[in-house]
């Protein structure tokens, strides 16, 4: 069987225009700047209205992606939407997705992967095209959280925003593309990032609303030690796999849960911090959206070039966790 390079052919991202800087929330729950800032290194957010939910900012970075990728809606076989914020239930969001930008030839679903939501939708949607199955897959990484946060808990409410990244995968030219994954998960830690309510273990009713179930419940530290533990050791599992390096690496696009998780990976991982991509001051951790956004802007803005090699790794809910290499097109 031929072996079919998968790449990234483009990018897109969207962010509500809602900002919420840390000086509103300094208004609304017992924090300060100061603390935000130096126990996380997020300035602002982008926070959805009513107006708009999952599957909006995911079309619109799908439309960005497309227009990237120079494609057309008919020309996507495969839409797959990281996300635990989904519009409903059911439909999934990546169905709702698929009748907004009008990929009428596209089959759909949703990845449930907390934070590693992106990730774990790039390795599932690159082994469609190597298989040959399909030759156009549409990844998407993206949360709503602010809806599901409870917004006088100020342990998990400065810690979130809004927005959703995609990319357009497609065989290119042998050699480059993405050369590797490495996925990972640990369910007996489930408990310390969770949405207790509202699911088939407690569906809603009066009394888990009273309770105010139907919101993120996370165990900061335990899991802030959970990321640095597996966030380089994930990076070094893929490069492995390829008989690579870290000093291999010319960029690390990394989840941006916390700048001192990503600055404790990057000395783990010897990297210098010019090499790593960092927007967590302006967006916070948006969850299945935050390495799609990064790896969007980092093209946009010129950092990565053709041929370099560029690392993605995340972490989040399940647990889970995930890393990938590529080789840039
Ligand atoms: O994508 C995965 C999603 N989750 C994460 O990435 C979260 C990972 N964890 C973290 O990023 C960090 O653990 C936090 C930023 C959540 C917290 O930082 P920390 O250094 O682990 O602080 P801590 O949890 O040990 O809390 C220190 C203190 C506590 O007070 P006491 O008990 O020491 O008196 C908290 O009550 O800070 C207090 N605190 C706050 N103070 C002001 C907690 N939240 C706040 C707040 N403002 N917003």
């Amino acid at each position: 069987m031929k072996n079919i390079a998968v790449g990234i052919i483009g990018t897109g991202s969207y962010l509500p225009p809602t900002i919420l800087t840390n000086r509103d929330l300094e208004k609304m729950v017992d924090t300060s700047d100061e603390w935000i800032r130096t126990r996380s290194g997020i300035m602002e957010r982008r926070i959805t209205g009513p107006d708009i939910a999952t599957s909006d900012m995911a079309a619109e970075a799908a439309r960005r992606a497309m227009d990237d990728a120079k494609i057309t809606p008919e020309e996507i076989d495969l839409i797959i939407v990281g996300t635990v914020t989904p519009d409903n239930a059911y439909p999934s969001t990546a169905c709702t997705v698929q009748r907004k930008i009008g990929a009428v030839n596209a089959a759909a679903f949703d990845l449930a992967a907390g934070c590693s939501g992106y990730m774990y939708s790039l390795a599932v949607g690159t082994q469609f095209i190597k298989t040959g199955f399909y030759k156009k897959v549409l990844v998407i990484g993206g949360d709503n959280l602010s809806k599901f946060t409870d917004w006088t808990d100020r342990a998990t409410c400065v810690l979130f925003g809004d927005g959703a990244g995609a990319a357009v995968l497609s065989e290119v030219e042998e050699g480059y593309g993405l050369l590797s994954f490495h996925l990972g998960a640990d369910g007996s830690g489930g408990d310390l990032l969770i949405l207790p309510a509202g699911g088939s273990r407690m569906p809603a009713s009066e009394e888990t609303v009273r309770q105010r179930l139907h919101y993120t419940r996370m165990n900061g530290h335990e899991v802030y030690k959970f990321a640095v533990r597996v966030m380089d050791k994930a990076v070094k599992e893929a490069l492995e796999k390829i008989g690579m390096k870290p000093e291999d690496l010319d960029y690390l696009v990394p989840h941006q849960a916390n700048i001192r998780i990503i600055n404790h990976a990057a000395r783990r991982l010897k990297i210098p911090t010019e090499k790593v991509f960092v927007n967590i001051h302006k967006y916070a951790n948006t969850s299945a959206g935050s390495i799609a956004i990064a790896l969007d802007e980092a093209k946009r803005q010129g950092m990565i070039k053709r041929g370099d090699i560029v690392a993605f790794v995340g972490f989040g809910a399940g647990l889970t966790w995930g890393a990938g290499v590529c080789r840039w097109v």
